[in-house]
């Protein structure tokens, strides 16, 4: 039993621990908060085996790449990344492997060779979107002006959330007009700013296809306030399924979302040790998404873990 206990408390035959440098976006939505909970819970809870070096790019590319190069100078174990944008990453990149320091990606992609990162654990955005895409068709009767509100110019989690609801409308929803689209930022504060001028300069919407469930927030508060109901007058289609989601779902105001999982901080270590012990991980760790509708919300909403 004693063997035992000691080989639970150790990380790695050689007893050290295991120490990750996480480089985190910043804090624009429920999701990310989520998201960096999970990573810190884990860590605190497993203080024996782990150690966290936590940075918060506050929304910056910069300070991700100087976070990340401050890791490979404290010679951490793994580094992990959520990239806010998908391009300019290969120095950096380049760096840490010829360091011979293992990065993971977290949620979001980077376009850099293969060769450059060891795994992207997260969800396919492509496929959120079209998910996204027939549930407004069903919510709409296949017909009617929609808008949408993108999130971060250049993240891939807009840029493949858009190519999937886009193509999808386009492919098997004629009917459907996507009138105008334009970037949220992510956030609650942009995605009501946004709607505000979309309402003033666009009749008749029917539908607002949101990149994130709390611009989808912020557009239902502007729904509101010009006077029309959302969630009637306006279907609402949201990605993340955020607690604010199911309880504006719950309320009549919003219609649906689609769940894209932020829990990750376990896998996020669990893949760093296998990497840090020489193991092979798969080149996409997926994440499993599911949709939920308003008539599902009130039933799932004690439940939520986010
Ligand atoms: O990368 C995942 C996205 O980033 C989430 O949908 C969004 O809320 C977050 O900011």
């Amino acid at each position: 039993a004693k063997a035992e206990e000691t080989t639970a408390k150790t990380p790695d035959a050689s007893g050290e621990k295991l120490v990750v440098g996480f480089a985190q976006i910043g804090q624009e939505s429920g999701w990310r908060d989520a998201e960096t909970l999970s990573i810190q819970t884990y860590a605190s809870e497993n203080g024996d085996k782990v150690e966290l070096l936590f940075a918060d790019a506050q929304q910056k590319q910069e300070n991700q790449i100087k976070a990340i190069k401050n890791f490979i100078e404290q010679g951490v174990d793994v580094i992990g990344l959520a990239p806010v944008v998908e391009t300019g990453w290969d120095q950096v990149f380049a760096e840490a492997k010829e360091a011979g320091i293992p990065i993971i990606l977290l949620d979001r992609r980077a376009d850099v060779g293969e060769d450059l990162y060891a795994t992207f654990i997260g969800s396919d955005f492509i496929e959120e979107g079209k998910m996204a895409a027939k549930e407004m068709a069903k919510l709409l009767g296949e017909n009617g002006k929609i808008v949408e509100l993108e999130g971060t110019v250049g993240a891939s989690a807009a840029t493949d959330r858009k190519t999937g609801f886009d193509d999808e409308i386009k492919a098997s929803y004629p009917g459907i007009e996507i009138v105008a689209s334009q970037t949220g930022d992510f956030t609650r504060a942009q995605g009501k700013e946004v709607m505000e001028s979309f309402l003033k300069s666009n009749k008749d919407i029917k539908g607002v296809y949101a990149h994130n469930d709390d611009m989808a927030l912020g557009a239902i508060e502007a729904i509101k306030e010009a006077g029309l109901k959302p969630g009637e007058d306006i279907k609402i289609v949201s990605i993340d399924g955020v607690r604010g989601i199911f309880e504006a779902m719950a309320a009549g105001e919003a219609n649906c979302t689609v769940e894209c999982n932020p829990l990750l901080g376990p896998l996020l270590f669990e893949t760093a040790a296998k990497l840090k012990a020489g193991q092979s991980v798969d080149k996409w760790v997926k994440s499993v998404d599911g949709v939920f509708t308003a008539d599902m919300a009130a039933k799932v909403l004690p439940d939520r873990k986010y």
